[in-house]
């Protein structure tokens, strides 16, 4: 099975130029989605995690499967004022202006080996933003963990000395 083969292209979304790949057909596929999660799981059976962090919105639909497969606690990490309790948050730049994102400040204890998941490494913003929160809180991030890789974009360059794996790379 190729999990290429269930990701849809979609020309000019969300912008002019812009083609993208589209992961809702896995996702209505089971056999697919056991299988990208597999694949997604593969280097962290023996890596002892206890917390699976997914970042709103597209990292939720896996980060929640692995943190299950994994039998660690998952945790969203959310766009600005969606948490309920007390949050910390850090800011990325985007194509014009920045954003930022929370977490709640009991979502990690200090030594939580921890799973970053997103969907995409694009270029690599908010990932980086995810890894400043995790450290703040004193977790130890054991990977970055990501369905697909942009890698024309250089995202690896913001997660320098961080452990990345992606299903995909295009
Ligand atoms: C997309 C994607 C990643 C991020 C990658 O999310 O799901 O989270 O961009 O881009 P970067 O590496 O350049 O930071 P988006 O912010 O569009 O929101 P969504 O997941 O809610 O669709
Ligand atoms: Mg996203």
């Amino acid at each position: 099975m190729k999990i290429e083969d269930f990701l849809r292209d979609i020309p000019n979304f969300p912008k002019e130029g812009i083609l993208f790949k589209d992961i809702t057909p896995l996702l209505l596929n089971h056999e697919a989605t056991k299988f990208c999660l597999n694949t997604l799981a593969s280097t962290l059976k023996d890596r002892k995690i206890d917390k699976v962090v997914g970042v709103e919105s597209r990292g939720f639909f896996f980060g929640t499967l692995l943190a299950q497969e994994l039998n660690a606690g998952f945790v969203p990490v959310r766009k600005p004022k969606k948490l309920p309790y007390k949050t910390i948050s850090a800011s990325y730049a985007l194509e014009y202006g920045t954003d930022s994102l929370e977490i709640h400040i009991d979502a990690i204890q200090p030594g939580d080996k921890v799973l970053i998941h997103d969907d995409v490494l694009a270029t690599g913003g908010t990932a980086e933003a995810v890894c400043k929160l995790i450290e703040q809180l004193g977790g130890e991030i054991v990977q970055v963990n990501f369905l697909m890789e942009l890698s024309f974009l250089n995202g690896r360059n913001k997660l320098t000395g961080k452990e990345i794996f992606a299903a995909i790379t295009y």
